[in-house]
């Protein structure tokens, strides 16, 4: 009976587990590190906030509006750029968000930390797993 029950059980979890992490929730919910420049120019990396966002904006607004390709690093964005309105500058302008001259806020990330998506933002998403053996699993993969 334990072993039937183990049999049956354990394709539930994993079904359970997939349902609820695909890989593509690590694009979903984690931060995006911007790196392309900042170090070279002697920034700190820009650490973007994409569930802060999400909850605020459609994605339509970054994503066609805005232009924002899907793809970490993906955008070459400058501070001329933002200046003049584009990517970040659309909003942060200190009309809609504040503006560009906060650069820490923006420049938050450790230095030398390469352009990612950071699954920070995701671990702490993912904790309420439903079950302590679920969690475990969860918990499991390779992280680089
Ligand atoms: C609203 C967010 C935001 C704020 C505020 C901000 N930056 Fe940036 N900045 C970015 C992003 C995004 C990039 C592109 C990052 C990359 O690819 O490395 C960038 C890139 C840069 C770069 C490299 C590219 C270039 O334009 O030369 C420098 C230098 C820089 N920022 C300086 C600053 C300084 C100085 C301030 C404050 C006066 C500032 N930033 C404020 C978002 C911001
Ligand atoms: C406030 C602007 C904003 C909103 C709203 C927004 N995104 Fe993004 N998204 C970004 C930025 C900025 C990046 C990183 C681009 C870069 O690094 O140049 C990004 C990156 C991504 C990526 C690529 C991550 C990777 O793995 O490389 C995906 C996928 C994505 N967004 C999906 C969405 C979806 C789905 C929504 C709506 C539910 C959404 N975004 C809403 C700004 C936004
Ligand atoms: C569609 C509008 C929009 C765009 C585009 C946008 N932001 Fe924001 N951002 C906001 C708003 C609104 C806030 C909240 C401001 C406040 O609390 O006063 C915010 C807040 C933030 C915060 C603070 C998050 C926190 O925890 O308080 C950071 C960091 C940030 N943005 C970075 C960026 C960077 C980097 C980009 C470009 C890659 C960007 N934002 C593009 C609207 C935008």
């Amino acid at each position: 009976m334990r072993a039937l029950l183990r049999f049956l059980v354990a394709p539930c979890v994993a079904l359970l587990l997939w349902g609820a992490v695909p890989p593509a929730v690590h694009a979903e919910y984690g931060d995006v590190v911007i790196n392309n420049y900042s170090d070279a120019a002697g920034m700190r990396p820009v650490v973007f906030p994409h569930w802060f966002h999400r909850v605020r904006f459609r994605c339509k607004v970054c994503h066609a509006d805005l232009g924002f390709q899907f793809k970490a690093g993906g955008n070459q964005i400058n501070m001329l750029k933002i200046i003049d309105g584009q990517f970040c500058g659309a909003c942060h302008n200190g009309e809609i968000a504040w503006s560009a001259e906060n650069c820490n806020l923006c420049h938050s990330g450790l230095p030398n930390t390469p352009t990612q998506v950071h699954e920070s933002t995701l671990q702490k998403l993912a904790t309420p797993a439903p079950a302590p053996a679920a969690a475990a699993a969860a918990s499991a993969p390779a992280r680089p």
